[in-house]
């Protein structure tokens, strides 16, 4: 099956009681059994639920991975990941990533003697230089978060494999639509489902997708055991919206491009950082990786100021200044002052995050509103 069919059907069939056409919201903690041990397949809905069941398998589909597994959101999913280390194990991860991800490496699994290296990817030979004997894993996150950096997954890949270690890879911003981490060597696929995946900022969910049995195995046993499990409601609200991911994404796709190249011919404009450009440094990975390049933008303005910054996020109608990414309706976000806020100036401003960044998440109304709304907001 192609993507926008799997989108649609995969995991997914009429319900066996009733024949609704729709997953059937199983809105119950338990499942009565004949006899002790003699059941349907579902005990108790931490362990499995069917409702969550098939948004499973609709996931694993989607990443031509074997298995699925769904977490309370996207940093449950992160956390489920690092349980499979123990204390001595090293992590080699990207610099330019989430920050929530960098919080929960740094002020929780360190203490549990767990190593980080955050290291610039954009060469993929740099990690060698980190990986050794102790090394377990290689987390990368691409693109990137807010700079747009592109890591090449599939030379990860080879790496991670020559020295015996497994890769993850965060694919919140590209999805399984423009890249299939997996195919590309990967180990483990990560999502924040509350993103693109669900895509109408109505969920907060997250996703594991591997092929390894025994990878498999331990995930399934974290998941039931430090519980992290989304609830029934939410399962069908992201195989809901799960049915117009390729249709969402085609139109984020398009959109970007056009506001990539308009903002990058804007005198107020200085930056502009989209893997769709040529002169994005990685471009060339980018598009052997990727199907198209994406509906997230970033852009710092010649004024390089906080002022500057703050005048334009007030001053836009259709794009609303809030956190996240990825849902329907355009938004715009200001690291230096929210996701990177807790980064003292001089650090962030290494990694690009200057006082006038700005992230937009372009959404899928009609682009010519879009750039009424930029234009207007740039003055
Ligand atoms: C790239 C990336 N990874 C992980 C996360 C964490 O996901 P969640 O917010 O669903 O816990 C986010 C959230 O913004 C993200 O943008």
């Amino acid at each position: 099956m192609k993507f926008g069919t799997k989108a649609i059907h995969a995991g997914v069939e009429p319900d066996s009681a009733t024949g609704a056409i729709m997953t059937p919201i199983y809105q119950t903690s338990t499942y009565v059994q004949a006899a002790p041990g003699k059941h349907k397949g579902y005990e108790y809905s931490r362990t499995g639920n069917p409702t969550r069941a098939a948004l499973e398998k609709n996931l694993a589909a989607l990443e031509n991975g074997k298995y699925g597994l769904c977490f309370g959101s996207g940093l449950g999913a992160i956390d489920a990941i690092m349980k499979l280390l123990k204390p001595g194990d090293e992590v080699v991860s990207t610099n330019d990533l989430y920050g929530g991800t960098y919080r929960i490496y740094t002020k929780i699994f360190a203490d549990f003697g767990i190593k980080f290296h955050f290291i610039g990817m954009e060469n993929a030979g740099n990690i060698e230089n980190y990986v050794n004997e102790n090394t377990k894993l290689i987390w990368v996150e691409t693109p990137t978060n807010p700079m747009m950096n592109i890591i090449d997954i599939e030379a990860t890949a080879k790496i991670a494999k020559a020295n015996n270690c497994m890769l993850a890879v965060d694919n919140t911003f590209a999805t399984p639509f423009l890249q299939n981490p997996l195919d590309l060597g990967a180990d483990i696929v990560m999502h924040s489902v509350t993103k693109y995946i669900s895509g109408h900022s109505d969920v907060v969910m997250g996703a594991l997708i591997c092929n390894d049995d025994k990878i498999a195995e331990k995930l399934y046993f974290i998941q039931n055991s430090s519980g992290a499990v989304p609830g029934p409601q939410d399962s069908f609200l992201a195989l809901r919206g799960i049915k117009t991911l390729h249709l969402r994404m085609e139109r984020h796709c398009a959109n970007g491009k056009v506001i990539a190249n308009f903002l990058k011919e804007h005198p107020k404009v200085d930056m502009v950082y989209w893997p769709g450009f040529e002169s994005h440094p990685n471009h060339e990975v980018a598009k052997k990786q990727m199907k198209d390049f994406g509906g997230m933008v970033s852009f710092t303005l010649k004024e390089n100021t906080l002022a500057a910054a703050h005048k334009f996020l007030s001053s836009t109608h259709l794009f609303s200044l809030a956190e996240s990414l990825g849902g329907v309706e355009s938004l715009l976000g200001h690291p230096a002052s929210m996701t990177h806020a807790a980064i003292p100036k001089e650090e962030r401003e290494k990694t690009g995050v200057v006082d006038s960044l700005i992230r937009l998440s372009i959404g899928v109304e009609d682009v010519e509103d879009l750039l009424e709304d930029l234009k207007n907001a740039l003055g």
